[in-house]
């Protein structure tokens, strides 16, 4: 099996151009070669995450386990009724409001993200404030807004509740171990257990497979995925930042999202401090900090001046795998449904930006017709993932 050559194809558009049946120039046939390369790098991807060498018990079924019963637990936050499982629910990895509400009731400054597939990303959080899955858990087990605890809370609860479990894996009563070695080695156990919560194998994927089926046969023009796939490749630039198997280039972007609050800028304000920070993957809890884990740091550090108006305002792209099930969006939550979402883009997003910064060169008004913004639509949805 093989695609008519684009060449024919063109050729076939051209000529159809000059018997009158178009005034405008031919458009190429979608996908060209470049566009079915992408497509085929789209689907179902590998059944486990990439290893990540900072954390040496990232795959470790004991950790994990321990991680899955930590996550549960409300007795690690100060206030007793808040664990990981309060803002990052069983089915969708997050909660169905704008934000969440941690220790006395007090309200998250952002949108949740869901926890399922997040072992595939190499930043954490909406501004990327974390550089490894592992670090990431300190945040919210230290913010007073979310759990308040502290590390002697956490001491005595592995003391009370897990002292076996932790002691087999990192050889040391947690009694024994110091404040920052028991912050790290329970972010390990968070990591290794939220690396099992991944929801891939989509009706997506089963379209994509079938769909480059359907361009080698050159029949993609009655497939069912045409005008979606087309849509979010074109018109819609959506594969500029949603690319790959988890729908993401994973890198910062102001799209335009209206954000009024006072808080930081996006990734131009977390960056300086994550550089800094000494739970970092070339910091001394790092299980692989001799500098072949530095690249990455180093590139954000340069973009921090070099490309300083651009992240101003600049947030994670986020995976569009089982995006239907993780509503509110955006880093505020302020859009309620896919259809919305797809109106901002549709319109160019909200003109004062987020924090006034400079919006991505690919966010301009999109001028979609209704059929276009249905597809697109259908197209989000179809990225849930099975069990
Ligand atoms: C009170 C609600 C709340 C609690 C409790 C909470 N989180 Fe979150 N979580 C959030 C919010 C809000 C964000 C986004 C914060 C931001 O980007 O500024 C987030 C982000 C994350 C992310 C980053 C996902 C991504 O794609 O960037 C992970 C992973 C995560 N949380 C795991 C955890 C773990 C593990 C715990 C328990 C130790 C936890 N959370 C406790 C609300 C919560
Ligand atoms: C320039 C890069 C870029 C382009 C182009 C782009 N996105 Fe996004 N997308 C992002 C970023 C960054 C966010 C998060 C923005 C924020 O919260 O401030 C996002 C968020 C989303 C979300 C919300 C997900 C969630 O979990 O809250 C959806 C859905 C989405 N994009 C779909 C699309 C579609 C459909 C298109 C094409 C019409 C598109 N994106 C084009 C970068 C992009």
């Amino acid at each position: 099996m093989s695609r008519p050559p684009l060449r024919n194809r063109l050729l076939a558009g051209a000529l159809l151009g000059a018997l009158g049946f178009s005034c405008t120039p031919p458009e190429e046939p979608f996908p060209n070669d470049a566009e079915l390369e992408q497509l085929r790098t789209m689907h179902t991807p590998v059944s486990r995450p990439p290893v990540d060498a900072t954390n040496q018990y990232g795959d470790d079924p004991r950790a994990a386990a321990l991680g899955d019963r930590l996550f549960d637990d409300q007795q690690l936050s100060s206030c007793g009724t808040v664990s990981c499982r309060s803002c990052h629910a069983e089915e969708s990895g997050t909660v169905d409001t704008p934000k969440a509400e941690g220790c006395g009731g007090q309200l998250t400054g952002r949108n949740p993200p869901s926890v399922l597939n997040t072992g595939y990303s190499t930043w954490f959080m909406w501004d990327g404030r974390a550089d490894r899955l592992w670090n990431q858990a300190l945040l919210p087990l230290l913010s007073s807004v979310e759990m308040a605890s502290t590390p002697t809370i956490l001491r005595n609860r592995l003391s009370a509740g897990y002292a076996a479990e932790y002691e087999a894996l990192f050889g040391q009563h947690p009694s024994l171990e110091s404040d920052d070695e028991l912050l790290a080695n329970f972010g390990k156990t968070m990591a290794a257990y939220q690396r099992t919560l991944n929801r891939n194998d989509s009706p997506f994927d089963a379209d994509i497979i079938r769909f480059i089926a359907a361009v080698e046969e050159g029949k993609e023009e009655e497939d069912p995925a045409y005008l979606g796939l087309k849509t979010f490749f074109r018109k819609g630039k959506c594969i500029a930042c949603h690319k790959g198997a988890m729908l993401s280039d994973d890198m910062f972007h102001n799209i335009g999202v209206k954000d009024t609050s006072e808080g930081a800028p996006g990734v131009l304000a977390a960056g300086g401090p994550l550089l800094d920070w000494s739970f970092n993957a070339l910091g001394p809890h790092s299980d692989r900090n001799n500098g072949t884990e530095a690249g990455r740091l180093q590139r954000l550090g340069s973009d921090l001046t070099a490309k300083a108006a651009e992240l101003k305002g600049a947030f994670k792209t986020p995976t569009l795998r089982n995006v239907a099930l993780t509503g509110p969006y955006m880093h505020t939550g302020d859009v309620a449904t896919l259809a919305d979402v797809v109106e901002l883009y549709n319109k160019g997003g909200e003109p004062e930006g987020s924090f006034a910064g400079v919006v991505s060169e690919t966010i301009t008004p999109l001028d979609l017709t209704d059929e276009e913004k249905q597809a697109l639509v259908k197209l989000l949805e179809s990225m849930t993932g099975a069990h």
